[in-house]
């Protein structure tokens, strides 16, 4: 199995720690430094982006699903982008893009649930290789599971999937959180409107 956790960043206010377990990193390629820098401006824009659709607004359910929809638009190679939030000990589906998906998941259970569980993200490169994949879309192939806070609250987890191998790195994880922690500044009123 090859997967990588990485250690959520924080909420605006917390500091952040990087931390890898089992990490199996795809070896380097030439010419990646220029393909990186792209993937960071990709995710520069999408934060521009995603300020834009929520300023003024602060219905969660309407902002999460616009949040989806712009991942789902913008990000290439992705079969399903959106949301499952922590109802009690379980994660229920919430606002996403893609092919309908499994409603409920269990603390635990399937890279959902441990990412939840865990409060970390994870990467899988190859979903066929993790323990408990939950397959929703026979497309899938990898897997990136970014989890959401209100301060030490989960609030559950931000869900990409891809129809390519290895699909997702660190710089997505890097880009996601920051999104996911624009988001929840925003619902948290923590960001201002950016006028
Ligand atoms: N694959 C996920 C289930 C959700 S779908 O991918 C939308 C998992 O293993 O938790």
């Amino acid at each position: 199995m090859s997967v990588t956790l990485t250690k959520r960043k924080a909420a605006p206010k917390r500091s952040a720690v990087a931390k890898k377990k089992a990490a199996k990193q795809p070896a380097k390629k030439s010419g990646l430094r220029g393909k990186q820098s792209e993937k960071a401006k990709l995710y520069a824009s999408l934060v521009v982006q995603l300020l834009s659709l929520l300023k003024g607004e602060h219905d969660f359910i309407a902002n999460a699903a616009n949040f989806s929809a712009l991942l789902f638009n913008a990000l290439p190679n992705v079969n399903w982008a959106g949301f499952y939030f922590l109802q009690g000990e379980e994660l229920v589906l919430g606002p996403f893009q893609g092919n309908p998906a499994c409603v409920r998941i269990p603390l635990g259970n399937g890279v959902c649930g441990v990412a939840a569980q865990q409060c970390e993200t994870i990467i899988v490169p190859n979903v066929h290789e993790f323990p408990g994949h939950i397959a929703c879309d026979v497309a899938s192939n990898s897997e990136i599971v970014v989890p959401l806070f209100d301060g030490e609250r989960l609030l559950g987890v931000l869900d990409l999937d891809s129809p390519l191998i290895g699909r997702f790195d660190d710089q997505d994880a890097e880009g996601l959180n920051e999104l996911v922690t624009v988001f929840v500044g925003h619902e948290e009123g923590l960001i201002d409107d950016h006028d």
